[in-house]
């Protein structure tokens, strides 16, 4: 199940038919970075190229045009048609290849990649200029990649001091990504084949770090667990990097260090999607160490639970993410005011904010190509509602670290539940509900394996 050459035509033309006429859309591929000297980090395409392209290779450009070249000027064409797709590329280089990978090279990139012509993409500067010359628009996505901003501002200047208006620059730079995100938003029936698969196999790895973890562990061994995971199911990368926060390193909420050892009666905060062919899944669950919630952890995870499933109620076509926060707020200020962790009423609470001592993040967020995935969520100052094939997360938290004026059983406890839903004609539908997420559901699953460990524990006793 991946997507075909067709699907990224597809895309093309959807973004070409959107474009003013006389258009020429500009989308430059990510480059390699450097992680220490002679190293690379692994390479990530750029959403926007992969999107578009499919094209897994760094420095390269897609060009695409919906100006018609009648038999005029330098074209080659018999025929009025449009010039439609260009990739510039690195072209093939034995020697390069040895040492850095093979290249797909400019011979298989029209049938591989679906596009019109391929060149080098060391002629970029030579060639744009007269690609430029044709069109009145440039959609481009200024101060993304600095080296890319440069070729066009070069041809943009080659342009203007061409002798006599042998080349005309483009009048209008318009951003392409209002447009482009716009379609990035709403998932096709294939991406969202590709997303629930990403989304199963993060439950799986959640399920299998749940049933392996022990008081005596080291977060990152946990972390390995989670990526074998997803590495053996296919998903070499995780979308983002893991987080797996024991006690009140929960409370962190990009914690990544993953480095300390799990203490009996911890919490463990895992938040860890793969990625698969580019689509992110962004799961949290939390749960015990040793298997079963302390009474202050049940009451503040249940809290948290019924916030999430306050806000999911709320969440399908037509309405807004606030909607779902408004529910989500309330849910969790009762709670935190039955609990003596907030005073006051509950509408000083939701006057003054003071949940946000505890809940310092938004509901969620769009998920995709980018786990923050592109999207508007406001125009003109008012929710934009959501429509069916919008991906996002649903992750309310309680964070309360070990310094926090409140009950002290609540001290240094953080608790994030987060699951990815897709909006759908009849509401929404949990892409990760292979995950436990209730307490029943999670001890069960931790004392089923707690169990099955005893039994051969015993079994090599006696043999
Ligand atoms: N994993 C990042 C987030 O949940 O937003
Ligand atoms: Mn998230
Ligand atoms: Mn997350």
């Amino acid at each position: 199940m991946s997507l075909q050459t067709s699907d990224f035509i597809q895309r093309r033309e959807a973004l070409l038919a959107q474009c003013e006429p006389s258009s020429i859309v500009i989308i430059p591929a990510a480059q390699g970075v450097t992680r220490s000297n002679d190293t690379e980090y692994s390479f990530r395409q750029d959403s926007d190229f992969w999107y578009l392209s499919g094209f897994n290779e760094p420095d390269a450009m897609l060009v695409l045009s919906n100006v018609t070249i009648a038999n005029k000027g330098k074209s080659q064409h018999k025929n009025s048609k449009p010039m439609g797709s260009i990739m510039f590329m690195q072209a093939s280089d034995p020697h390069a290849e040895i040492w850095h990978g093979r290249r797909l090279g400019l011979d298989h990139a029209p049938a591989s990649l679906g596009v019109d012509e391929a060149f080098d993409i060391e002629s970029a500067d030579e060639l744009l200029p007269e690609l430029l010359n044709q069109h009145k628009h440039v959609y481009f996505c200024l101060d993304k990649y600095p080296y890319a901003d440069a070729i066009l501002q070069g041809a943009i200047r080659q342009c203007k001091s061409a002798p006599k208006q042998s080349l005309v620059a483009p009048t209008h730079i318009i951003d392409v990504a209002p447009m482009l995100h716009a379609m990035r938003r709403i998932k096709s029936a294939a991406e969202l084949k590709i997303m629930q698969q990403a989304a199963s196999i993060s439950a799986n790895a959640h399920k299998r770090a749940m049933q392996i973890a022990k008081p005596g562990m080291y977060e990152y061994q946990l972390e390995a667990e989670i990526h074998h995971e997803f590495a053996m199911n296919g998903a070499r990368n995780p979308a983002y990097s893991t987080i797996v926060g024991s006690g009140d390193n929960a409370c962190i909420l990009h914690y990544t260090e993953n480095s300390d050892m799990i203490n009996d009666g911890d919490l463990v905060l895992i938040d860890a999607g793969c990625e698969l062919q580019g689509y992110a899944a962004d799961i949290t669950r939390t749960f015990p160490a040793n298997g079963a919630f302390s009474q202050a952890q049940r009451e503040l995870y249940n809290l948290v639970l019924n916030s999430q499933m306050a806000a999911l109620k709320h969440l399908k076509a037509g309405a807004c993410i606030s909607d779902g926060m408004t529910a989500c707020v309330e849910t969790m200020v009762e709670g935190l005011i039955a609990l003596n962790i907030l005073q006051g009423t509950k509408a000083q609470a939701l006057e003054q904010e003071s949940w946000r001592a505890y809940f310092m993040h938004g509901l969620g967020h769009y998920l995709g190509l980018d786990v923050h995935d592109v999207g508007i969520y406001k125009q003109y100052d008012q929710d934009v509602p959501l429509e069916v094939g919008v991906v996002m997360t649903v992750e309310p938290g309680l964070y309360i670290d070990a310094q926090a004026n409140v009950p002290k059983q609540y001290q240094g406890i953080g608790i994030r539940i987060e699951d990815d839903i897709v909006i759908t004609s009849n509401g929404h539908k949990v892409l990760t509900a292979g995950v436990p997420k209730t307490i029943d559901e999670i001890e069960a699953l931790m004392r089923e394996n707690r169990d099955c460990n005893n039994k051969l524990r015993s079994a090599h006793a006696v043999s």
